[in-house]
């Protein structure tokens, strides 16, 4: 695996990599890698002659008061689990080259933005579209892979894709959980331990949920009802959000009809977590 630190040295490779042929995937991350961006190697590997993996703390996807300065960083494991995983060339460019003296254009995706987290955290999608916007550009990639966990996220960039015409397809990969069901996020270092115990309500209202969904609930109150009790029961916990959401839109729904997310963001303490599950009607 060969580190790349510079946006010339990576559009360079990308060129001659496109020229080629060669099929590339694109796995964009902040770093401090756990087996949830792990796996988004793995499903890259399998489509891809070329893995990309992106390192890089955005720092126009925080807002003043969020944990930009703070977020994890480890750069030399992150290398050595990339390289495991079978990352082929790791990009992690300085902020400085990314968004230069004079630094300008943004993209903002609109409506998908208005629910959820980006109700919650103004301009935090406008961060997120413009980074991802020019890692394509820069890495020029045939499929990118982004984590189910981040839902809002994969519904942003592919509303940005489809708009923009990047011929780039993005590909959601399953949340991956540890043993009592806690979201991986990068974002858990920071819980305590008494936290990290109560942390598991987000997931268990959420399967409660999903149990009451198969059994044939379709009203989104009922639904976000049995995962604000759960929440409610750990004392440790804030709700931020319970909703129900089109999966494609983000915008609330009442009841499931076509494919739904039922999201959640809860703090502990300063840190936020968000989980969700998707509930979707194949034919009825
Ligand atoms: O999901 C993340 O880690 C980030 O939002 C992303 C997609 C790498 C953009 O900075």
């Amino acid at each position: 695996m060969k580190t790349i630190e510079t946006v010339a040295e990576m559009v360079q490779l990308a060129k001659a990599w496109r020229k080629d042929g060669k099929r590339v995937g694109l796995v964009p991350t902040m770093g401090y890698l756990h087996q949830g961006h792990l796996s988004l190697v793995a499903a890259a590997r399998l489509d891809s002659d070329i893995v990309v993996m992106s390192i890089f703390v955005n720092p126009t996807q925080f807002g003043p008061n969020e944990d930009y300065a703070a977020y994890p960083r480890d750069l030399e494991h992150d290398q050595a689990l990339a390289e495991g995983a079978g990352v082929d060339y790791l990009f992690a460019p300085q902020p400085g080259d990314m968004y230069p003296k004079g630094y300008s254009t943004f993209v903002n995706v609109e409506g998908v933005t208005d629910y959820l987290c980006g109700a919650k955290r103004p301009g935090h999608f406008r961060g997120v579209a413009t980074v991802v916007s020019k890692l394509f550009h820069i890495v020029q990639p045939e499929k990118a892979y982004f984590g189910q966990k981040d839902g809002q996220q994969v519904a942003v960039l592919r509303r940005m894709v489809a708009d923009l015409n990047m011929p780039v397809e993005i590909i959601a990969r399953p949340i991956v959980r540890e043993a009592d069901g806690v979201a991986l996020s990068s974002r858990n270092v920071y819980l305590s331990a008494e936290q990290r115990q109560q942390a598991v309500v987000l997931s268990q209202g959420l399967a409660k949920a999903r149990d009451l969904f198969i059994q044939g609930e379709r009203d989104g109150e009922a639904l976000k009802q049995v995962v604000t009790d759960t929440i409610q029961s750990a004392s440790l916990a804030k709700i931020d959000y319970v909703q129900l959401v089109d999966n494609l839109t983000m915008a609330p729904v009442d009841r499931i009809a076509g494919e739904a997310m039922l999201a959640v963001a809860v703090y502990f303490g300063e840190t936020r977590l968000i989980d969700n599950v998707l509930l979707a009607i194949e034919s009825e």
